[in-house]
């Protein structure tokens, strides 16, 4: 079959078949001409050396169009300086001040969900996790109804996101509707950031718990470091990264808990027994839950919500002993690397407990790459963990799960590895907190 067709039918199946190839595997699809590295080491090394393999392909370019240079997308040559002033912002006492709006957040999604009545994992997600990082990142310049708003337009673009990073580019010129949503969207979403910012630097406020005062307040990353547009970009980037990714990350979770029953009494037994009701877990909740965190990391290694990345070579180089040209993209795919059965024996299995701290054979680290790894790796890693674990943990103290008849759990590979439509069916649990409607 042509690669393009298998491409397009079964790419998960493709990028698996490519670790029987060999370490480093030439794709071609039509004019499009990669190497995609299937080795975890030298998915290692790739990453180690992000001066070599910058940032490019089209994936970036798409992004870039949304988020300019913000971390994400940045080259090289300004990553550093950028990495070293928003670092502060996820330092470890931050991070437990972002956790209490997670918590926040989750308990009024567990108490909104209704006895028999559908849910759609999925969608919850993605409102839930994007509501949480508008606050996190900028909490009280935005009413509840602007934020909704900007979660909508959000929503949006990452659709739009997704068609334009698989299609060429012309297609996105043709002012056809969707084109236009897309780009009054990403308009008005990034004015929106806009403004936030011009009314913080007016305001001069730093002392809040949020990821604006972070980056604003002197002493910490110096928000003088930033210009105004740049500090946009960086908001936009972690509503782009941070939201989706997480979202997608719990679906599964859910999913997955939903498919084995067994487990899922067991993490209700895990929640329940460390005396949580669901309304108060929090950050300091965290390291009482490890049955629920490796869950999480399970669901990341089985369908990591980013399963392929791009990098471009800056300079002719030789990897894994094979020359490679300057200018020729390289892929790495966090999903082929998860399931490989040298680093995840029985890697088809969802097995929880190959994380635990007694596990016989732990994985290596460097064949986990769900937050990609080296300079590059994930800012949000302690956050997008944190929040998932908190999440799964309040719905499992209030709810018990199935799925229902009509649930597709097809995992779709586009920008993210999304499932293609999942619903879940709860009821409320005897134990925990009986979801009562609210006032
Ligand atoms: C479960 C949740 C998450 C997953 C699976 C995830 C995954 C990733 C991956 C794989 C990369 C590296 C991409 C590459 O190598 O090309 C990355 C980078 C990044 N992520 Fe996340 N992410 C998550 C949550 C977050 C959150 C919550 C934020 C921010 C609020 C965030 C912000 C970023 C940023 C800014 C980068 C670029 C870092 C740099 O280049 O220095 N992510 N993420």
């Amino acid at each position: 079959m042509l690669t393009s067709v298998r491409l397009a039918r079964d790419p998960l199946g493709l990028f698996r078949s490519l670790a029987a190839e060999g370490p480093l595997v030439p794709l071609r699809v039509g004019p499009f001409k990669a190497l995609v590295v299937t080795d975890p080491e030298l998915a290692g090394e790739l990453l180690a050396d992000d001066r070599t393999y910058d940032k490019g392909g089209a994936l970036y370019d798409r992004i870039r169009e949304l988020t300019g240079d913000g971390l994400v997308s940045c080259p090289h040559r300004q990553h550093r300086r950028q990495r070293r002033l928003l670092q502060p912002a996820f330092s470890r006492a931050r991070i437990a001040g972002y956790t209490e709006v997670v918590s926040g957040r989750a308990a009024a999604v567990a108490l909104a969900w209704r006895e028999g009545r559908p849910v759609d994992p999925l969608a919850e997600m993605l409102a839930l996790t994007t509501g949480s990082l508008v606050e996190t990142m900028f909490a009280g310049e935005l009413t509840e109804r602007q934020i909704v708003l900007a979660v909508a337009d959000y929503g949006t673009v990452l659709d739009g996101l997704y068609v334009r990073a698989v299609l060429p580019r012309v297609p996105a010129r043709i002012p056809v509707a969707a084109n236009r949503r897309y780009r009054r969207a990403g308009a008005r979403l990034r004015a929106t950031l806009a403004g936030v910012v011009a009314e913080r630097r007016r305001s001069g406020w730093t002392a809040g718990n949020d990821l604006l005062s972070a980056l604003l307040a002197p002493g910490e990353s110096g928000g003088a470091g930033f210009g105004d547009r740049e500090l946009c970009d960086q908001l936009v980037t972690f509503l782009v990264a941070g939201s989706e990714t997480t979202a997608v990350a719990l679906a599964w979770a859910i999913h997955f808990l939903a498919a084995d029953r067994e487990l899922q009494r067991r993490v209700q037994a895990e929640v329940d027994g460390r005396g949580l009701d669901g309304r108060a877990i929090g950050g300091a909740d965290l390291a009482r839950l490890p049955l629920t965190r490796n869950t999480v990391l399970e669901a990341l290694r089985y369908y990591p919500p980013g399963w392929l990345f791009s990098r471009v070579t800056m300079r002719a180089t030789v990897l894994g002993g094979q020359a490679v040209p300057a200018g020729r993209t390289l892929l790495y795919s966090p999903y082929l690397v998860h399931h490989r059965p040298e680093s995840y024996p029985d890697p088809e299995r969802f097995d929880p407990d190959r994380w635990a701290s007694e596990a016989r054979h732990r994985p290596p680290r460097s064949a986990f790459l769900a937050f990609g790894a080296g300079a590059r790796s994930c800012i949000g890693e302690q956050l997008g963990l944190a929040e998932a674990v908190l999440v799964l943990a309040t719905l499992a103290a209030h709810w018990e799960w199935t799925e229902l008849p009509d649930s597709d759990a097809t995992p779709v590979a586009a920008v993210s590895l999304r499932p293609k439509r999942l619903r879940v069916r709860p009821t409320a649990r005897v134990r925990g907190v009986v979801p009562a409607a609210q006032p």
